[in-house]
Formats: structure tokens, C-alpha cells, sequence
């Protein structure tokens, strides 16, 4: 009954999210207004329509979250926001509301980095002791970390272009594989997977980005030429318009695939190797953490499986809900840091959100 309680509220993106947890990662309420299928539709996410967006929901969703909960604000201990990284439009939303929020109800602040949540929500399902190697893929990161404290996060590797789900996203606007029966409504990443499972990616394929590049980071870019120069020779070969191509998408979208999943297997296996080499990780059943929209890719999944199950790691997934944007990773981090003390404002301080991680 003397649980602290936490109220976590997400804009980062195109997600409008909030929950109430108390301290044991219970969550006692959550909602969450998705705006994907509005930037599926204009081909790409537009700041100002996203920040629209979450300017006419944010009351409701945060309203529900509460409603479901059977929380009174009163009884709250804080109010966890993120603030950073992510696109400033959308930020601004999330913080303004809260920040409102927080000094009409006399709460504790507690800003949030989005990535640092992504990163913890695992803690929320089951123990999980620091330190921990932590790969954090979705379409806005790509990002290679050992997690060792609430606020402690040593970055390996990170993205030097494009995420992997952006990558996925845009080869399946330029094979408008929105126009196939069966991917109407799934996002890139959903229909390549799919796709790709009718595919034979020998018959198309693609050089492994960064070869002869020795760190943990990614490249995606390149992989992203090849492939559209291998479309555009397709198109050319059958004579045809942009984006109606017909024979070799299934190949197309099991190649890609293949290579996104190669790039992160391998950049995945030198961080561990690196860990290895400087005592990074517990000797002790050392683990992985996979996180992000793109982690929800069953063949990428097994990629790594196979870089864990040859290095003596644990690899967790969270299950997919977990994976994506939401609020309850956010009030997550909020526990956390009411748990050691480490972050927490009164509410008449001013912060302002930072679109660029540091
Ligand atoms: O974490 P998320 O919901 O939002 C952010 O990007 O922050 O991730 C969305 C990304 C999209 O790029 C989407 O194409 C990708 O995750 N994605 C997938 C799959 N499901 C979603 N990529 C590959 N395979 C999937 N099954
Ligand atoms: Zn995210």
C-alpha cells in the first residue's frame, strides 16, 4: 500500500503514451495512441503532423492511463517524461503537458532519456542484473551499450547513418509493398519479414555493410544504394515503372533482410568479444538484451541467437509490446530512478528536451 507510484509519459515519435506503475513494475494502468497508420499513409513521419497529433491526444491518452489505474493524481510520487533523444516537435508536447502537469499536482519530475528507457524495460519483467550488453534497434536507433546502472551507460557502437527499421521502412516504400494485399496495414519491417519467407536472397545478393571497418558501429546507408540500384536495374529489365515491381520483391525482401540481420550479428559479436577482452560482463551467466521495433524480427532474432548460443550469452527479448514505444517503459525508468534517488526535480524546475541524446 506504501508503494510509490509513478506516472511515465511518452512523445518521443509518433507514439502517444502513458502508464502508471508502482514500484514493483506493476502496471496498474497504461494507454497509448498510435500514430503509424497517419505516417504510413504520407509515406514517412512529418514533425508537424506528429507533434498535431500528440497535441490532441496527449490529454485523453493520459486521462485513460490514470482512469484505468483507479489513481487519484494526488496519489502519485512522480511524474517521468522523456525528454530526450528524439524530434523536437514531439518532445515539446510530452514535456509542456507534463511539466503542467506536475506543478498543478505538486509532483516530482523525472526526465527521461528514451533510449536509457529502451534499454531497462527488461528490468520491469524479470532480474536483471548490471551489467548487461544491451543492442537497442528500431527505426529511429541502432545502438550497442553495456547498461551498468540506472544511469551509468558505456556506448560501444551507434548508428553512423540510417536505423535499420528507417532502412526496412524505405525499401518497402520503394517496392510500395503497401500495395500488396497482405501488407496494407504492417509496418517495412513487418512486410519484408514476411515477404521474405516466399524468398530465396541467394538469388539477390548484397554485400554486408562495414566488412573492413573494426568497431561496434552501424551502416546502413550503403546497403540502402545497393539494394535501390538493384531495384532500378529490375525495373529496368522489365520494362516498368517505379515502384510496380513484379517478378523478385519475395528475393529482394529476404536478402535485405539477411543483411540487415548479418550487419547486426556481427557487429553484436565483436562489442561481445570486446566485453570479453576488458571484463565488462559478469563471468556469471553474462546477457543480452534485445530491444527496439526491429527486435520483434524473428529471423534477426535468431541471427543473434546464434552469435549468443557460440559466445556463452543469455539473450533476452522482450516480448514485442514491450519492444516498441510506449509510456509503461518510461514510468519504468521513473521507478528506477525514484529507486535510487538519482534524477529526481521538484517540479518548478525548468528542463527543456534535447532532440540529440547528449
Ligand atoms: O520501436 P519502434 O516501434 O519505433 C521507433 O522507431 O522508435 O520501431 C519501429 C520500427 C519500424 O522501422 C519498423 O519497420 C520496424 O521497427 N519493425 C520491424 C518489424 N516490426 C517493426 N522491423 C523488422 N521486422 C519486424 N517484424
Ligand atoms: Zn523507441
Amino acid at each position: 500500500a506504501c508503494s510509490r507510484l509513478v506516472l511515465g509519459i511518452e512523445t518521443s515519435c509518433d507514439d502517444t503514451g502513458a502508464a502508471v506503475l508502482d514500484e514493483t513494475g506493476q502496471i496498474l494502468g497504461e494507454s497509448l495512441h498510435s500514430q503509424k497508420e497517419v505516417h504510413l499513409r504520407t509515406g514517412g513521419i512529418i514533425p508537424t503532423v506528429a507533434q498535431q497529433l500528440h497535441r490532441e491526444h496527449i490529454e485523453r491518452v493520459v486521462q485513460q492511463a490514470l482512469e484505468r489505474s483507479g489513481v487519484e493524481p494526488s496519489r502519485l510520487a512522480a511524474v517521468a517524461t522523456t525528454v530526450k533523444p528524439g524530434l523536437a516537435l514531439s518532445l515539446a508536447v510530452g514535456l509542456r503537458f507534463s511539466q503542467t502537469f506536475a506543478r498543478q499536482h505538486n509532483k516530482s519530475f523525472i526526465p527521461i532519456h528514451h533510449m536509457e528507457a529502451h534499454a531497462l524495460t527488461v528490468r520491469m519483467l524479470q532480474p536483471v542484473a548490471f551489467p548487461f550488453l544491451v543492442l537497442l534497434v528500431s527505426g529511429g536507433h541502432s545502438l550497442l551499450a553495456v547498461a551498468r546502472g540506472v544511469d551509468d551507460f558505456l556506448l560501444l557502437g551507434h548508428a553512423l547513418d540510417e536505423a535499420p527499421g528507417d532502412t526496412l521502412d524505405k525499401v518497402a516504400r520503394r517496392l510500395s509493398l503497401i500495395k500488396h494485399p497482405q501488407c496494407s496495414t504492417l509496418s517495412g519491417g513487418q512486410a519484408i519479414e514476411l515477404l521474405a519467407k516466399d524468398g530465396d536472397r541467394m538469388r539477390v545478393p548484397f554485400r554486408t555493410p562495414m566488412g573492413q571497418t573494426y568497431d561496434c558501429c552501424f551502416s546502413f546507408a550503403g546497403l540502402r544504394n545497393q539494394i535501390n540500384m538493384l531495384i532500378k536495374k529490375k525495373e529496368a529489365e522489365e520494362g516498368i515503372e517505379q515502384g510496380d515491381l513484379l517478378s523478385c520483391v519475395n528475393d529482394i525482401a529476404a536478402s535485405t533482410q539477411h543483411t540487415v540481420a548479418s550487419h547486426l550479428a556481427k557487429r553484436t559479436h565483436r562489442a561481445i568479444l570486446f566485453c570479453k577482452a576488458n571484463g565488462l560482463l559478469p563471468s556469471h551467466s553474462p546477457t543480452l538484451v534485445l530491444s527496439g521495433g526491429v527486435a520483434s524480427n524473428q529471423y534477426i532474432r535468431k541471427a543473434l541467437t546464434i552469435i549468443t548460443d557460440t559466445t556463452g550469452l543469455r539473450l533476452l527479448c522482450p516480448p514485442a509490446k514491450f519492444c516498441t514505444d510506449n509510456g509503461v517503459m518510461i514510468a519504468w525508468n521513473g521507478v528506477e530512478r525514484l529507486r535510487e534517488g538519482k534524477g529526481i526535480l521538484s517540479p518548478d524546475v525548468d528542463v527543456s528536451y534535447e532532440p540529440k541524446a547528449q
